[in-house]
């Protein structure tokens, strides 16, 4: 069995919702959105707002498991995340109080504070605009409202520097991060908690196996490589630097996110 890397679908034809779907399959992604989602502190009846939420993973501890009856919208900008996030709900089984739409979190569609809080889980890196993504949670979030933000703060794959993962990953803004609590300030929530979360990724298991699905065009990183977000030579190097991590027997992803928790001004 490969790791995530290597199970994807082929690369030509898959939609990139598709792969990241997969990977945010993972158990420690799982064990993180379990871990930080009660941060939140859901009460009953809330309207909660998620935004960028892939496959729904995060969406699913919110609506079916954190034991408050809330309602959710959970939107995405690409439509086959917001496809297979829905089907899946409906299989499950926990899509009651889920409105999945396709949206772009830079434009919300909602009127001003119509939400108790708002939620996003490693959207910021991928999203074009961090910043406007960030303010337009802001905007529809009611006095008093929370807002959870929770991005990458250090990833080691064992040696490779952010630029390199930056590009194999196809991640436009891989530091936004440690931004984040900063840009959260300036937006007005005057109490910004953060929380790290720290996880061991066991991607690539094999590194062998990598290159070989990078050969058969197979994963995200053939994804990268075909999508022009990066060059062979990048690959060679990242697979190079992984290998010689697994010959030294390090072969494991250290990976810390930052769950940053604000709170809106209330009205007078
Ligand atoms: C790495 S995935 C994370 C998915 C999910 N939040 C999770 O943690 O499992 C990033 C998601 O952000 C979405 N995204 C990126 N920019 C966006 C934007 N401007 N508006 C809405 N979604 C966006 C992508 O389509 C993708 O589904």
């Amino acid at each position: 069995m490969g790791g995530p890397l290597t199970q994807a679908a082929p690369s030509r034809g898959t939609s990139r919702a598709e792969l990241v779907a997969e990977l945010c399959a993972g158990e420690h992604h799982i064990r993180r959105n379990r871990e930080l989602s009660p941060l939140l502190a859901l009460e009953e009846g809330e309207n909660i707002l998620e935004v960028g939420c892939g496959g729904g993973t995060l969406t699913e501890e919110l609506a079916a498991r954190s034991g408050a009856a809330i309602r959710m919208v959970a939107i995405d900008s690409d439509a086959n995340a917001i496809a297979s996030a829905r089907c899946r709900a409906a299989d499950e089984g926990w899509n009651h109080n889920v409105d999945f739409q396709v949206m772009d979190g830079r434009r919300l569609r909602f009127p001003d504070g119509v939400f108790d809080a708002a939620v996003c889980s490693r959207v910021l890196g991928y999203a074009k605009s961090p910043e406007m993504v960030l303010s337009e949670m802001a905007r529809v979030l009611v006095p008093g409202g929370r807002i959870l933000v929770v991005e990458e703060l250090i990833a080691v794959d064992a040696g490779v520097d952010d630029a390199l993962r930056a590009r194999v990953f196809g991640l436009p803004h891989p530091s936004v991060g440690r931004r984040v609590p900063g840009l959260l300030r300036r937006l007005g929530f005057s109490e910004v908690l953060t929380t790290p979360h720290y996880a061991f990724s066991n991607v690539p298991r094999d590194v062998k196996e990598l290159r070989e699905a990078v050969k058969n065009r197979t994963g995200l990183l053939a994804w990268a490589l075909d999508h022009q977000r990066c060059s062979s030579a990048d690959i060679d190097e990242f697979l190079d630097i992984l290998q010689s991590n697994q010959d030294e027997g390090v072969p494991w992803s250290l990976i810390v996110h930052l769950a940053a928790l604000g709170r809106n001004r209330r009205a007078l």
